[in-house]
C-alpha cells in the first residue's frame, strides 16, 4: 500500500499509539487523515490534514455514521483499544471485565472492518491495519482478560486477510509489547516508543507485509511458538 496520496481512518486517534500514526501518516504524504475520536470537542490538536470524526468503536451507529461520512477512505487503522487488570483467572469480575474490554478490542475491530471494508473495496482497495500485540501469544493471569481480547482479534485478522485479498485489500496486524503511552503509565517497565512503532508499521505497509513485529522481544516471542518451550508456558514476572 502506497501511504503518499492514500486517506486514511485511524480509530482512538487523539492519543498514544493513534496519534502517533496520525502524525507517520501525513509525514509520508497522506492527503487526509481522519482522526476516529470518541469527542470532537476533546479534540485539541489543529493540525493541517487532520480532520476529527465522532467515532466510539463500541457504538454500530456512530460506526455507521463515520464510515458514511468518510467515503474516500482507502486505509483503516483499527487502534482503539483499553487495558484492564484482573486480581487472577479466578477473580469473581473476570468475566465482567473480559466483556467490557472484549466490546472495544474485539467486537470494535469486527464492526469497524465491517463498516469500511466495503468503502475501502469500492475505492478499488486500501488496507487495513490491526494494531495487536505480543499478547495474543500468551497470557500474564494479571492481563488474562486483555490478552484474550488480541488473541481473539489477532484470529479475525488472519480471516479477513484472506478474504480481503480477493478485494484487493492488504491486511496488516502490529504485534508489539510495552509502548510508551498513557496504557502503561506508572509501570515502570522496558517500553516501545509509539512514534517508533507508527514508523514501523507503516513501512511494513508499504512493503505489502502481512505482519509486523515491532519490538525484539516481540519476535523472540513469536520465534519461540514453534520450539519446545514456547513463551506462553513459562511467562516471566513483569520486572
Ligand atoms: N501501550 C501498550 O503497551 C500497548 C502494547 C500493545 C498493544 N497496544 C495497543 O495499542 C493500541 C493503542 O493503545 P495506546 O497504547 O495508544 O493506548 P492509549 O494511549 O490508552 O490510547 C487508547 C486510544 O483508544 C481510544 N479508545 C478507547 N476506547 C475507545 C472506543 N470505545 N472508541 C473509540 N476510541 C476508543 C482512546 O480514546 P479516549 O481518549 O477517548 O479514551 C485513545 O485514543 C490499543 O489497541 C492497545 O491495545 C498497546
Amino acid at each position: 500500500m502506497k501511504i503518499r496520496d492514500s486517506i486514511a481512518f485511524v480509530t482512538g486517534a487523539n492519543r498514544g499509539l493513534g496519534l502517533s500514526i496520525a502524525g507517520e501518516l501525513l509525514a509520508r504524504g497522506a492527503k487526509q487523515v481522519y482522526a476516529g475520536v470518541r469527542s470532537t470537542s476533546s479534540w485539541e490538536a489543529d493540525i493541517p490534514g487532520i480532520v476529527p470524526i465522532q467515532l466510539d468503536v463500541t457504538d454500530p451507529v456512530s460506526i455507521a455514521a463515520a464510515a458514511a461520512q468518510c467515503p474516500d477512505v482507502n486505509l483503516l487503522v483499527n487502534n482503539a483499544g483499553i487495558a484492564r487488570v484482573t486480581e487472577s483467572t479466578l477473580d469473581p469480575a473476570w468475566i465482567a471485565t473480559a466483556r467490557e474490554i472484549f466490546e472495544t478490542n474485539f467486537y470494535g475491530v469486527v464492526l469497524t472492518t465491517q463498516a469500511f471494508a466495503p468503502v475501502l473495496a469500492a475505492n478499488g482497495g486500501g488496507a487495513i491495519l490491526n494494531v495487536l500485540s505480543d499478547a495474543s501469544w500468551f497470557a500474564r493471569p494479571l492481563l488474562s482478560a486483555y490478552s484474550a481480547t488480541k488473541s481473539a482479534a489477532w484470529s479475525f485478522t488472519n480471516a479477513a486477510r484472506i478474504e480481503l485479498r480477493e478485494k484487493n485489500i492488504q491486511v496488516l496486524g502490529l504485534h508489539v509489547g510495552f509502548m510508551d503511552t498513557d496504557m502503561t503509565a506508572g509501570y515502570d517497565l522496558k517500553k516501545t516508543s509509539p512514534r517508533e512503532v507508527a514508523s514501523q508499521a507503516l513501512s511494513a505497509l508499504e512493503n505489502e507485509q502481512q505482519e509486523v513485529l515491532a519490538d525484539e522481544n516481540t519476535r523472540f516471542i513469536k520465534q519461540s511458538l514453534s520450539g519446545n518451550q514456547p513463551y506462553y508456558l513459562n511467562v516471566p514476572a513483569l520486572a
